[in-house]
Parts: C-alpha cells; sequence; structure tokens
C-alpha cells in the first residue's frame, strides 16, 4: 500500500477550506498540521479535517514530524515570502495562483527549490482537470485544426470589501492576477508565449484592476481574452480552429463537460464527473511528485510560472496595473 502522503496548510482562509475539503478525499493522504495567526482558526479547522497538529504560527508548522509538503493559501502579496521560508527548511510546496507578486519573486522562489533541491509548484489546478487534458488532446489529434482564435473570460460582481484581499492593493488585489490568470494561462498552454501583447484595464475605488481587456497575438493566431470584477460574465472558453471549435462551458478553469464542434458534424460533449471541486487533481500531482522523489511536475513545471508570471507583469505593465514596493 501506498505510503500516506501528509499535508499541511499555511493561512485558513477560503480557498484552504475548499482544498481541505478535497483533499481528505484523496487516497493515501492526509491533512496532517495546519497553521495560521489565530489559535481558535488553527484549532477548528484542524478538528473539522482531523489534522493532529495545528499552530498559531506559520514558522511553528517545521516543527511537525512527518510532514511531507506545505499548500500556502495566504494572499498573493506573501506567496513568495512563505514558499522561501518552507524551502529553505527543506519543506517541498505547493503555493497557490498566483505564484508570487512579479517575476522577480518569482525567479526567486525558483531559485531557492533549486539550491535547497525541494520541490516547488504552482496551485494552477485548471492545469490538471480531465477536461483540459481531453482538451489537449482533441487538439493534437487535429480534430479542429489549427487554432485561429481563443475567446475567454472570467468575471463575478465582487463585493465592495476593500479591506479583503480581492480589492485590497496592499494584497495583491484587482481582477488580471486573481482571476484573468486563468484566460491568460489557456492560451499559454494551448498556444504559448504571445508574440504581441496589448491590454487596458478600468480601476476601481482602491486603485486596483476592475476590469482588464487583453489581446495576444501569435504568428497566425490571436487571443481575446477579459477579467472582471464588475459584472458577472459567462466564464467560458471558446478555441476557434479552421475545421471546428472546442466549447469549456461556464466556470471554464473548473469545467466537468467539454463540446467538440467539427464544420458539419454533430457536436460531441465529453462528461467527466467527479465528487470533488476538483482540486485533487493538483493534489494527486503533487503526491505523485513527491512519491516519485521528483523536485517539479512535468505538466506544471517552475519554467511554465516563470512564463505565466512573465505574462502577467507584460500585461500589468500595458495596462498600467501597479503596485505599490512590487514595482518601485
Ligand atoms: N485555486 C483556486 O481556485 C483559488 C480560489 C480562491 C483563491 N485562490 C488563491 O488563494 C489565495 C488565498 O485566497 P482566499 O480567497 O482563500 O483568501 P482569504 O479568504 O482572504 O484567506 C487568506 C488567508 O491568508 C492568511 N493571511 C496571511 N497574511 C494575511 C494578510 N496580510 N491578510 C489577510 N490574510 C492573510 C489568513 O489566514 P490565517 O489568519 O489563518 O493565517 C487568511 O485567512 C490567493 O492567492 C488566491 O489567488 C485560489
Amino acid at each position: 500500500m501506498a505510503k500516506p502522503i501528509k499535508w499541511g496548510i499555511i493561512g485558513l482562509g477560503k480557498i484552504a477550506d475548499k482544498f481541505a475539503t478535497d483533499l481528505v478525499k484523496v487516497t493515501h493522504t492526509q491533512l496532517h498540521a495546519v497553521a495560521s495567526s489565530s489559535i481558535e482558526r488553527a484549532k477548528d479547522f484542524a478538528q473539522k479535517f482531523g489534522a493532529p497538529y495545528h499552530y498559531d504560527s506559520y514558522e511553528d508548522i517545521f516543527k511537525t514530524p512527518e510532514l511531507d509538503v506545505v499548500y500556502i493559501a495566504t494572499p498573493h502579496s506573501s506567496h513568495a515570502e512563505y514558499s522561501i521560508l518552507c524551502l529553505k527548511n527543506k519543506m517541498p510546496v505547493l503555493c497557490e495562483k498566483p505564484f508570487a507578486m512579479n517575476l522577480k519573486q518569482v525567479e526567486k522562489m525558483v531559485e531557492a527549490a533549486r539550491e535547497n533541491d525541494t520541490f516547488l509548484m504552482e496551485a494552477m489546478w485548471t492545469r490538471f482537470l480531465p477536461v483540459i487534458q481531453k482538451t489537449q488532446e482533441l487538439i493534437e489529434e487535429d480534430r479542429i485544426g489549427k487554432i485561429k482564435t481563443i475567446h475567454a473570460d472570467f468575471g463575478f460582481v465582487a463585493p465592495f470589501t476593500p479591506e479583503r484581499r480581492t480589492l485590497n492593493p496592499a494584497l495583491g488585489g484587482g481582477a488580471l492576477l486573481d482571476i484573468g490568470i486563468y484566460p491568460a494561462y489557456l492560451s499559454l498552454l494551448l498556444l504559448g508565449y504571445p508574440t504581441d501583447i496589448h491590454a487596458m484595464s478600468t480601476f476601481g475605488k482602491t486603485g486596483v484592476d476592475e476590469t482588464t481587456s487583453i489581446v495576444f497575438k501569435y504568428p497566425q493566431a490571436t487571443a481575446l481574452l477579459n477579467a472582471t470584477f464588475g459584472s458577472r460574465t459567462r466564464t467560458e472558453a471558446l478555441i476557434y480552429g479552421e475545421k471546428g471549435y472546442i466549447h469549456l462551458p461556464e466556470r471554464f478553469h473548473e469545467s466537468k463537460t467539454v463540446t467538440l464542434y467539427e464544420t458539419d458534424k454533430d457536436p460531441l460533449t465529453f462528461t467527466f464527473e467527479r465528487e470533488t471541486r476538483g482540486y485533487n487533481f493538483e493534489i494527486e500531482e503533487v503526491n505523485n511528485c513527491l512519491r516519485n522523489n521528483k523536485k517539479e511536475s512535468v505538466k506544471m513545471p517552475l519554467s511554465m510560472s516563470v512564463k505565466l508570471m512573465s505574462l502577467l507583469d507584460e500585461i500589468r505593465q500595458k495596462a498600467g496595473i501597479r503596485y505599490e514596493g512590487i514595482d518601485s
């Protein structure tokens, strides 16, 4: 029987709860330790998910015996700091998206992973969903021909809570880094790094980007991408080729279905039911990497995180999205 992989979590907010709900459903996987700024939250969270160790300081998590890996679920602004802290303690890391605030920080994280010979991966969970694998297969099988255009969007109405991370510039708030990363990543995955980037943003009361619209140019294709906190958009992805198109329906980044529309043929829908939100797939990837002593994932390698952050930096520069202390 496979040895259980024992996970720790740093930062017990909304995503930590969803992630832990999926984690405890993965076979041979245990939530072993949690760390929070609040001892009550740590205790309640540990009790809810059956974790034997809990702490009111992030650093204390390294005292845990037999801990295999730490998942970082704090706001973007502290991803680099806590990832590097874990890596210096030789603790493998799965860190939430966006990996950090800019490329400089990502490069330091990669350096720390290499210097300490320790596993590091960005929690780009969409990469591991069966629908995304299916989409790639359909493209590789030439079912839609060469991709000509990608349309992808992500939008919801963010409640006006200026202190919370979504709208708070000090915590890396704004639509691009929070949700625009998904359409940008899809385009990067399917078409590679664009040759030209155009981007524009509108800004809300707290100064973060409320809407960011992006055009990527490739030698023979374009991508039209949008992210907004101002309205609930369809949050779908359409990949148009010469011979048809592929549709990832609403909330494409966590979709259970994908439909292929080949010219002059009936549409074909592929469904991948699951009883989780979908975080189990990235958890299984990390488990497999650790079991096989891999220092990074082949599917979401550090080079991909470097490209993704370069892309986000370039979009920010074109759209005028700036963070104090990060860009100055
Ligand atoms: N993959 C996904 O589907 C997905 C979905 C949502 C969010 N995310 C990512 O996950 C990260 C966290 O998002 P979230 O929605 O879970 O945020 P959240 O609800 O605000 O929780 C973040 C937690 O981080 C800790 N923290 C540490 N420093 C903090 C600070 N200065 N201000 C506020 N909290 C701080 C707090 O936990 P303690 O008090 O317990 O220490 C807090 O509860 C973000 O980077 C986001 O992009 C990913």
